[in-house]
């Protein structure tokens, strides 16, 4: 518990009463103060004058708002698909609020001038914070150092082909783009699938004839995402850059992140609901709705990844939102549908479903959720936890009512949610950013343009090898 309150100095727009503020480590009967867009005071329950705003939380669990380090909103390029207005509401409405913003919209973020047009678009529409993350590939290895520049949040790296169809870079491109992003401490998300074993298992199986819902998983083995994590460690430990591998879905590969934590490689890692709750049958019941990448897997990897959640292998939980439009995954051919589905906004009451039926405790949720994404993002405190000085953003959550998903009340664009018809124990029932209330009682009440682009500040960078790199043998060569 702490106090913000020292001298009557600062101002106290609203006060949640009665509720349970949960963070990783404790579960208190607390009161919460926000002035502005802060936490200014958590004290024990009935000391805080009555404020201008007054939130009765009673019965509740007041949890720090969701932080999701991976969400697709489409825009610019896909905007039928999502856009930052549809894609942010859908956050607010799940209880998350802070999201980072994937690259491969059209133009992919992979230039400045790609940047800003994504900040505009942003900026004028976002109702909840959000980070943007910058492309790494073949062709722009030149232009990472200006991205820092223009403010992305971190990189992303896709390692093996999805939905853009961006190629994955050549070795010899991401090293070096590892190497620069290691110079200035940056985080890089790899999309760890290996492009050449699916494109030629997909190819050999199209013209067999394989279109099923499961021929998708058959062309991409769990092979290939232990080949690809092991490449993207051995290029993170060599470099030093700050790697996060995205999706784990599979038991397999876990090891080599095990290994490498333990040898202090700056690694981490996510899962998704979708991962951790659903398997081959899903697929088989579901078809094209179901087609992800990386594959929904056979039983039994759902269980090895809440093993590794639980160990700590695995840091957190993000969404992989990816909307579709219904005729883009409704093709009785499998290789004509799209990958992904949407998901920013079921997560927060489907995970605290598992935490009713004794799958993780409210503590480790919000670490999950909240905590661990902030700080492998350089945004923790200010983000991820509900303390005096942090930004109040707040879900508050009832975990005695729960419902039933319909796709049709989701606020993505995309209604090709899987998880149409799953029974929920736990309710949002209120969402605040930074003070103020985007959601309340499933009605998104914010204002489009509140969102913000969230401030990062990642340790110090621990470049390796540079006398090795690109830049020490070619551009500044002995002698020079
Ligand atoms: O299934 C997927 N869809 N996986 C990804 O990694 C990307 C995503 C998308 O952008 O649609
Ligand atoms: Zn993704």
């Amino acid at each position: 518990m702490d106090d913000g309150l020292e001298d009557g100095t600062v101002t106290v727009d609203t006060v949640i009463r009665n509720g349970k503020v949960v963070s990783p480590s404790s579960t208190v009967e607390a009161d919460v103060a926000i002035g502005g867009d802060v936490v200014v005071a958590v004290t024990a329950p009935g000391v805080l004058p009555e404020a201008a705003a007054e939130i009765d939380a009673s019965g509740c669990y007041v949890l720090p708002g969701a932080v999701d380090s991976h969400v697709h909103f489409r825009e610019p390029g896909y905007e039928h698909k999502e856009d930052w207005e549809t894609g942010t509401a859908a956050a607010a409405c799940g209880g998350t609020t802070t999201v980072f913003e994937m690259p491969n919209t059209d133009p992919p973020t992979g230039s400045v001038e790609a940047l800003r047009l994504k900040q505009e678009l942003a900026a004028a529409q976002a109702h909840v914070d959000y980070g943007i993350y910058g492309l790494l590939d073949e062709n722009n290895i030149d232009d990472l150092e200006s991205l820092i520049e223009a403010g992305v949040s971190g990189f992303k790296c896709f390692m093996g082909n999805t939905f853009g169809d961006l190629p994955a870079p050549s070795d010899g491109a991401m090293l070096e783009g590892f190497e620069i992003l290691a110079r200035h401490g940056y985080r890089c998300t790899v999309h760890a699938e290996n492009a050449s074993i699916m494109a030629r298992r997909q190819q050999r199986m199209e013209a067999a004839g394989r279109s099923d819902a499961l021929a998708h998983l058959a062309a991409r083995p769990e092979i290939c995402a232990v080949e690809a994590v092991g490449r993207a460690v051995a290029f993170a430990e060599w470099t030093g850059a700050r790697l996060h591998i995205a999706h784990k879905s599979s038991a397999d590969a876990l090891y080599i992140l095990r290994d490498a934590k333990a040898r202090g490689v700056d690694v981490t890692v996510e899962t998704c609901p979708q991962y951790l709750l659903l398997d081959t049958r899903d697929v088989e019941r579901l078809g094209g709705v179901l087609r992800v990448n990386p594959p929904i897997r056979e039983p039994g990897h759902g269980e090895a990844l809440w093993q590794a959640l639980h160990d700590g292998v695995i840091d957190m939980i993000a969404t992989d939102h990816a909307p579709h439009q219904p005729y883009e995954k409704s093709d009785s051919n499998i290789w004509r549908c799209d990958c992904g589905f949407p998901g920013v906004e079921t997560q927060m009451p489907i995970m605290l479903t598992q935490v009713n039926a004794g799958r993780l405790d409210i503590n480790q949720y919000v670490r999950w959720s909240a905590a661990a994404p902030a700080l492998a993002w350089g945004c923790y405190p200010r983000k991820g936890v509900i303390q005096s000085g942090s930004d109040a953003d707040i879900a508050i959550v009832d975990m005695g009512r729960g419902g039933i998903i319909d796709r049709e009340a989701i606020h993505s664009k995309s209604k090709m949610t899987p998880w149409h018809g799953f029974e929920t124990t736990a309710t949002i029932v209120r969402t605040m950013v930074r003070g103020r209330t985007v959601m309340e009682n499933g009605r998104l009440v914010g204002e489009r343009g509140w969102g913000r682009p969230v401030p990062q500040s990642m340790p110090e960078p621990r470049p390796r090898n540079e006398n090795k790199t690109m830049d020490a043998i070619v551009r500044k060569p002995p002698g020079f």
